[in-house]
Order: structure tokens, then C-alpha cells, then sequence
């Protein structure tokens, strides 16, 4: 699980986001009894069964939206549960789905564009 990175330690970053039975949910929060024997996705999970880049990993690296490598992990999670649960969001959903996922770089923008490009590919 070497995506999965620690920022703040309080819910309040995003970066170790992961996904518990399809939710998004911030794993510094989430004791490791409370996981037992749920389903646990990490940012590896988005990976093509052949270990290449997955549809919204394929779609980031288009739109070169990941720069820091560190909280992208977390905003990924975060972008798939939403596809998940709405495969085509708007902008204003996208924005509002990672509005807790901090990008000190600037990238967001590109972030959304990159979620878009995905939800286009289906
Ligand atoms: S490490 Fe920042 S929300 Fe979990
Ligand atoms: S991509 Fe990590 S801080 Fe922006």
C-alpha cells in the first residue's frame, strides 16, 4: 500500500484517503478493528488487471493534474468514489466531491479536467 500517504493525521487533508465497501473515508480515522473484514481499496485497486495505469489514472496523467505525487493518491480515491456513485458529474459536483482534498500546487483545474476526461471515457 505504498500510495496511501499521511498528511495531517486530523481529517482535515485528505491525502490518505481510501475506499471502505465503496465510500470514500480518511484511513488516519479509521482504526484498523473498524476495517476488519470490510472491503478496502487503495489507490493500487485503480490499476488495469495487467498493473497498467486505470481510466482515471490514465486521465490524470493526460491532463497532467497530479504534480506533488503526495496528495494525488487521496484526490484519486476520493474522484472514484464519486464516479462511482454518479459516473457522470458536473463540474460543480467534482468541485464540491474533492472540495476537502487539499493541492497546495494549483492543480486544480486540472484535477477536474482530468475527472471529466474519465467520466467521458465511461
Ligand atoms: S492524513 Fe490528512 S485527512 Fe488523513
Ligand atoms: S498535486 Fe499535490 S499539492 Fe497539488
Amino acid at each position: 500500500m505504498a500510495g496511501v500517504k499521511y498528511g495531517c493525521g486530523r481529517s482535515q487533508c485528505g491525502a490518505c484517503t481510501v475506499m471502505i465497501d465503496g465510500e470514500a473515508a480518511r484511513a488516519c480515522q479509521v482504526p484498523a478493528s473498524a476495517a476488519a473484514g470490510r472491503s478496502v481499496t487503495t489507490v493500487e485497486g485503480l490499476r488495469e488487471a495487467d498493473g497498467t495505469p486505470g481510466r482515471l489514472q490514465r486521465a490524470f496523467i493526460a491532463e497532467q493534474a497530479a504534480q506533488c505525487g503526495y496528495c494525488a493518491p487521496g484526490i484519486l480515491m476520493q474522484a472514484q468514489a464519486l464516479l462511482e456513485r454518479n459516473p457522470d458529474p458536473s463540474d460543480a459536483e467534482i468541485r464540491a466531491a474533492l472540495n476537502g482534498n487539499l493541492c497546495r500546487c494549483g492543480s486544480h483545474n486540472r484535477i477536474v479536467r482530468a475527472v471529466l476526461r474519465a467520466a467521458k471515457e465511461g
